[in-house]
């Protein structure tokens, strides 16, 4: 049985159906609200929350391996749950940012789940994805509205990758041999700035889409509302103000692993224009 949570999300959606596709055996999706989880036949719905571990026991029971998405609860109280249930192996999400931006927030947050899960006494894999193409979707309300984006680092390129990738590596691990103990950099095949991705969205939809590049400060007054003003700075840093050469690295993980090319942006769009209209 391999448990998914996240399950109804950008990545989990897909690697349920990559695992059904590999015809992986019993799976099991983890939602908190499983009258909104539209899983396919043959998927187990589970109702979980992160933050309330006492929920997830019933969800682990008899799960052998574990796809992990974190920092939604105690992670410490998370492992230590999966363990209990005799979880073998877990592949956990992560992010790049742990090496390309450790003194940041959140990629001090993702290594220590990192590290809580090699400490467990569970097998592991662990993913380092860059930024996701579907953070795109972030755009969708105002494009639909016709409004101008608003986009800081406009001509800033990053090799943004397509959670179905993330997923078909998730897949590979928790299917294939040779996993354990890895760590996996992930990125898509090629930089891709915010001015080309509104590009694709636009062509894609046939009409123009109102564009703006706007300074640093513009952008955090109108994030640090919302994410709040050290998420905000971590944010702006990651997307244009503070990019390394590892951030910008264009890797061919995904392909080694799953003997297919990355899905490029363009991919992702014509997959998901719909978002847009
Ligand atoms: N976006 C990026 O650029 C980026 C980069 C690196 C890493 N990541 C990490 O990648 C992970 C997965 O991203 P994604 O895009 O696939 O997810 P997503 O589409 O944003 O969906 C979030 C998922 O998390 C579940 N969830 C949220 N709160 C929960 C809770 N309290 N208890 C249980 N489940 C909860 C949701 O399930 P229900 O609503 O059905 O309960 C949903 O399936 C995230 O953890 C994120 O931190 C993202």
């Amino acid at each position: 049985m391999i448990l998914v949570t996240g399950a109804t999300g950008n990545i989990g959606s897909a690697l349920l159906k990559e695992l059904q596709a590999l015809g992986a055996g019993p799976l099991r999706g983890l939602t908190r609200d499983t009258a909104r989880a539209a899983f396919a036949e043959g998927v187990e719905a589970v109702v979980g929350d992160f933050a309330e571990t006492a929920t997830l026991k019933p969800a682990m029971r008899g799960a052998r391996s574990l796809f992990l998405v974190s920092r939604l609860g105690s992670d410490a109280e998370i492992i230590e749950a999966a363990r209990q249930a005799g979880v073998e192996h877990v592949v956990l999400v992560s992010s790049i940012t742990v090496q390309t931006h450790p003194h940041l927030g959140p990629a001090h947050e993702n290594l220590a789940v990192e590290q809580l899960l090699q400490d467990s006494g569970m097998a592991w894999t662990i993913l380092r994805p860059t930024q996701f193409a579907s953070n795109a979707l972030w755009w969708s309300g105002a494009i639909r509205r016709h409004e101008t984006l608003r986009v800081p680092y406009a001509d800033i390129g990053l090799p943004t990758i397509h959670p179905a990738d993330i997923a078909s590596v998730a897949g590979a691990a928790l299917t294939q041999s040779g996993h354990h103990e890895r760590t996996y950099a992930l990125t898509g095949p090629e930089r891709v700035t915010p001015r080309q991705q509104v590009g694709a969205v636009a062509t894609a939809l046939g009409r123009q889409v109102p564009f703006a590049g706007i300074s640093r400060a513009e952008a955090h007054r109108e994030m640090a509302d919302f994410l709040g003003d050290e998420a905000a700075d971590a944010v702006l840093d990651l997307t244009g103000g503070d990019v390394n050469d590892e951030l910008l690295k264009v890797r061919d993980t995904v392909s080694r692993i799953t003997g297919t090319p990355a899905r490029t942006f363009q991919q992702w769009v014509t997959e998901n224009v719909h978002a847009f209209r």
